[in-house]
């Protein structure tokens, strides 16, 4: 068709590869976690000799490689052996006892689940995984679990295991049940946030991946870094080189220009705002009370939260927020010593500042 053919005279695209600018890819190589992918390594290595491993919980920011590292570690595995089984699970999908003993079933070929409660399905679990040599669990964005009963069991009735638990909040590790702490965590592991040469170097070879050699100019490329690096999160740098490179094609630019970049870094104030709409419904509603009342002490706030209709507790409402901060969509600021003793303060970041920077 002639439309397409003008643009870029039809076949030519100058993406080599677009999937590869996709959240979920996993590179060959993860530069700059090699430390934190030999500390997970470490703690499984020992099922390989049919012993117990090291149950781990890793923690850092959003957008910063912890899911990649843990992936990029399980594919090294299974490339390595079958009879240690690794099984990723995400509790945003997967949130109860339940629906986690019956994806873990599914996940190591067991079918017949229809009709089982969750201790039938355990039970066949047990068995599953008692075959094996070992089994490694992760669990990611455990915060987002209903349910913590499961993790017991794993941790009392499987004999061959490491329990790997990923969460974005370290308020949250922080605030975690002594019990969950003492029975099932072992070893600690934070990722710190990348630096702007690491951001570079990760964008860097991820256009490799997705481009055709020679299309970004560098003035481009550096735009995109500078927004990445200020905003601490590879996914917003991911999305950038996809929207910037979309734009100089529908400019049938064989270049992806400083101009282009500039289009993509406009549009991403959309993506932060998609990312506010993808917060659970309490948390938005939460948000918003902020929104409307901020900035304001957080107890008052528990206030105007109930009077609205919310019936979290006050603990959960303190969860929340501390999300809601680690997430950057709020500030919290503690004082002390004032005329009314301890307060903690709780203001907004509007999202156009978090994404002009
Ligand atoms: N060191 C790295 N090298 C290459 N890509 C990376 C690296 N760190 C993160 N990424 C990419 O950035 C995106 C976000 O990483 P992810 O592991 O999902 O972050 P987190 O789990 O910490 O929120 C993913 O697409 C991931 O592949
Ligand atoms: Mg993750």
């Amino acid at each position: 068709m002639v439309l397409f053919k003008e643009m870029l005279g039809g076949d030519e695209s100058i993406f080599k590869n677009e999937d590869a600018l996709d959240f979920e890819f996993v590179p060959k190589l993860l530069p700059y976690r090699e430390q934190q992918q030999k500390h997970v390594a470490r703690c499984i290595s020992p099922l390989l000799q049919s012993r117990s491993g090291t149950n781990l919980f890793v923690y850092g920011s959003p957008g910063i490689g912890k899911t990649a590292a843990i992936k990029w570690v399980f594919r090294d595995l299974e490339e390595e052996t079958e009879q240690v089984a690794s099984i990723y699970i995400n509790c945003w999908h997967y949130d109860t006892s339940y629906k986690i003993i019956l994806e873990l079933c599914h996940e190591l070929g067991y079918r017949f689940t229809q009709n089982k409660n969750t201790g039938e399905l355990f039970h066949v679990l047990k068995e599953l995984c008692n075959q094996k040599k070992g089994v490694v669990f992760c669990f990611d964005e455990m915060d987002k679990l209903e349910e913590y009963d499961f993790l017991y069991l794993l941790s009392e009735e499987i004999y061959k295991k490491s329990i790997i638990l990923i969460t974005n909040y370290k308020s949250w590790v922080l605030e975690l049940d002594e019990r969950i702490k003492s029975r099932l965590i072992s070893e600690m592991l934070e990722f710190k946030e990348y630096t702007k040469e690491e951001t570079a170097g990760i964008l860097k070879e991820r256009i490799g991946y997705a481009f055709v050699d020679g299309v970004w100019d560098p003035e481009a490329f550096n735009k995109i870094v500078e927004q990445t690096a200020a905003l601490k999160d590879i996914r917003a740098g991911l999305y950038l080189l996809k929207e910037a490179g979309r734009e100089a094609e529908g400019k049938s630019s064989r270049k992806i220009l400083a101009s282009h970049a500039s289009v993509a870094i406009e549009k991403l104030k959309e993506f932060r705002i998609k990312k506010t709409e993808e917060l659970r419904d309490q948390e938005q509603f939460i948000l918003n009370v902020i929104q409307t009342h901020a900035p304001q002490k957080i107890g008052d706030l528990y206030k105007l939260y109930q009077q609205q209709g919310g019936d979290a507790t006050y603990k959960t409402f303190q969860r929340k927020i501390a999300k809601l901060a680690d997430n950057k969509f709020i500030t919290v600021q503690k004082t002390s010593g004032g005329a009314e003793g301890n307060t903690t303060l709780i203001s907004c970041i509007q999202t156009k500042k978090l994404t002009e920077f």
